[in-house]
């Protein structure tokens, strides 16, 4: 997976590493997996803004490299998808060279995904297959929201989740996004207004109501909102 780092500090036993484009969930996620490395005395995001990158702070103990430290410490987080689990994805799109992107992309793992062209509304995947179903940016494109909540409902396995959400990732991401997309596109920004109007809280809440799924929510988070839809064992 490649990212875009900026070394803010860096001496013999301390870091302060910028990660460009990556949320606090990556960096919390680092951070906990720095601290099960015994040369490594504190491992902390810090982030100044809402709207601003989160910084890692790293500090060493023993003459380890804080650097090495966070370097290890993101390979064994990339290694575990892989390596500790059976764990494949299909990556599903309308649009076949979409589907070719996300496995070229796919953390060095290319093995373990399969590029499958479909509709969301009819998806080729068989009843309580999927563990976890993810999806962003596309329901606004979805001619059937309601049709598609249904089948993301039957492809989720029992005690699976889907999160289907409308977001650029981070804020900073979402900048970079819009700078480039209204190089392309003189209506980007009211292309968007249109789209993010046809999918207000309440009206995908209707929409949810219209599904009948058995339990679902829509939660805010860092840099937009996810419809998290849930099968069987309970409901949050
Ligand atoms: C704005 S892109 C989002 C890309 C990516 N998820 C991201 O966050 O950068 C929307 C994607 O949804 C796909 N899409 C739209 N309608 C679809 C449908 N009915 N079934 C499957 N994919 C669809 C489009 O082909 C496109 O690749």
């Amino acid at each position: 997976m490649a990212m875009k780092l900026k070394l803010l500090e860096l001496t013999d036993e301390k870091a302060r590493i910028l990660f460009e484009g990556e949320g606090y969930t990556y960096l919390d996620a680092l951070a906990a997996e720095l601290l099960n490395d015994p040369g490594v005395d504190v491992a902390q995001r810090k982030q100044a803004f809402k709207f601003t990158d989160p910084e890692l702070v790293v500090t060493t103990v023993g003459g380890r490299s804080p650097l090495d430290a966070v370097i290890d410490a993101a390979k064994r987080l990339s290694g575990y998808a892989g390596e500790k689990s059976d764990l494949t994805v299909i990556a599903l799109d309308a649009d076949p060279a979409m589907a070719r992107i996300a496995q070229e992309t796919a953390a060095g793992r290319t093995d373990r995904v399969a590029p499958v062209i479909g509709d969301v509304h009819r998806m080729p995947v068989r009843d309580d297959t999927a563990s976890l179903i993810v999806s962003r940016g596309s329901l606004f494109f979805w001619e059937d929201r309601v049709q598609a909540f249904r089948e993301i409902e039957r492809v989720l396995r029992p005690g699976g989740v889907a999160f289907v959400g409308g977001s650029f990732g981070t804020a900073a991401l979402r900048d970079r996004i819009f700078a480039q997309m209204r190089r392309r596109n003189p209506n980007w920004d009211r292309d968007v207004a249109r789209r993010s109007g046809q999918a207000t809280h309440d009206q995908l809440r209707r929409e949810l109501a219209a599904s009948a799924v058995a339990c679902s929510r829509i939660r805010e988070e860092e840099a937009g909102f996810w419809v998290e839809i849930q099968k069987g064992s309970g409901c949050f």
